[in-house]
């Protein structure tokens, strides 16, 4: 059996104005069915066919969206094993430790799967499939990574470099997995076309497979104060209705990193597993206009929303009819109180208007 843990603290800043403070990407629904939270428990049913077990997944998040969390698990009929209330983010290096731990908490020590909360997967079979090859990993005591192909030099991304092929005991599987030769976090553009061009780096998808012992030895070895800052906030953590609420004061202390920058650009364990499973972070307005079916002129029409002579654009209405007339290649997001309107090769830099939008106070 494996223990999901959904990390879903994230501020998904990129999508503003839709996805804001108060609610975040990962609560929003993208397509018109079940939010991204949904979405992510969702597809772990079915595993069943690889005889893998999943129990039920130990969430994350920030406690301004306990309601939100608890709510979405509701109308899903969704379970959950815990939900662990952060007062503040530090970021999912701690994020993973604390879900570690709780994990732990009954003398077991499972195998883990990290899943973010807010990610779009397409080929439900292909994620299975990723998810019964990593775990004769993570049974070795390794952590899994999951490849992604990559089709452009992102910098937002973690690149890793794939090394030797490990087969199974047989020595006949040669897709099961590799070794990683470099995890690099975030690289710039430059690094990140040389990575792409040598055809032998994959994405970091963001997702991992571990045994929950596996983890917090590494986190101790790399980032000790971090471990201890969140076993003594769990240690004195609160119980309230269905939460599992930190203690403020020890988790104010506590070092703020990724996974990727603390532990996986420097373990000698790490371990790489390729995923066909049509993955996308929806990172951006321009990555959801890129997996969203379109109508015969390129666009994306969302809402209430009239467009004569547009193409390749994103046009999005929460309420106000929306109408635009020959342009092209734009993001139109209109929501009660701000709307935007980019270019859509601009969007990464949503994040310049959400920090003069501080700077205004
Ligand atoms: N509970 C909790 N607390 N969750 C968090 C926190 C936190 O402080 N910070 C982020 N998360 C959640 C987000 O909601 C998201 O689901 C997931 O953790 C990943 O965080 P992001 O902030 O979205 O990371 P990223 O996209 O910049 O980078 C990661 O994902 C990429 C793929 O999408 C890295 O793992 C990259 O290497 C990877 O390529
Ligand atoms: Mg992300």
């Amino acid at each position: 059996a494996i223990v999901p843990i959904v990390m879903a603290g994230g501020s998904g800043t990129r999508l503003w104005p839709l996805s804001r403070a108060l609610y975040p990407k990962q609560f929003l629904s993208l397509d018109g069915k079940q939010t991204m939270l949904q979405q992510t428990l969702t597809r772990l049913s079915g595993m069943d066919e690889y005889s893998i077990h999943c129990k039920d997944s130990i969430l994350i998040c920030n406690e301004e969206h306990r309601f939100i969390v608890a709510e979405q698990l509701r109308a899903a009929s969704l379970n959950s094993e815990s939900i662990i209330l952060e007062p503040v983010g530090r970021n999912t290096a701690p994020a993973i430790a604390l879900a570690a731990l709780q994990a732990q908490r009954n003398g077991e020590d499972p195998i883990l799967l990290i899943l973010a909360a807010d990610h779009l997967i397409q080929n439900i079979s292909g994620f299975h499939e990723s998810i019964a090859n990593a775990l004769v990993h993570a049974l070795e005591d390794k952590l899994v990574t999951f490849g992604i192909e990559p089709s452009s030099p992102e910098t937002g991304y973690g690149y890793i470099q794939r090394g030797d092929s490990l087969s199974d005991a047989q020595g006949n599987n040669e897709s099961l997995g590799y070794s990683v030769m470099r995890f690099v976090e975030k690289p710039d553009r430059e690094t990140a076309q040389a990575y792409l061009d040598s055809g032998e780096y994959y994405w970091n998808s963001g997702m991992f497979m571990f045994r929950a012992s596996r983890y917090l030895e590494e986190l101790k070895r790399f980032n000790p104060e971090m471990l201890e800052c969140c076993e003594e906030s769990l240690r004195t953590a609160t119980e309230d209705l269905d939460f599992l609420r930190l203690n403020k004061e020890a988790f104010l202390q506590c070092p703020d990193d990724s996974i990727d920058y603390a532990v996986m650009e420097k373990t000698k364990h790490a371990v790489v597993v390729p995923m066909n499973a049509e993955w996308n972070d929806v990172g951006s307005w321009s990555s959801l206009w890129d997996v969203k079916a379109k109508d015969d002129c390129g666009n994306v029409l969302n809402g209430d929303v009239v467009a004569h002579k547009t193409e390749d654009s994103y046009i999005h209405s929460e309420g106000r009819l929306v109408t635009t007339l020959g342009v092209q290649n734009l993001v139109v997001v209109e929501t009660k109180d701000a709307v935007l309107v980019a270019q859509k090769d601009s969007v990464q830099d949503v994040k310049a208007i959400i920090q003069e939008l501080k700077d205004q106070g």
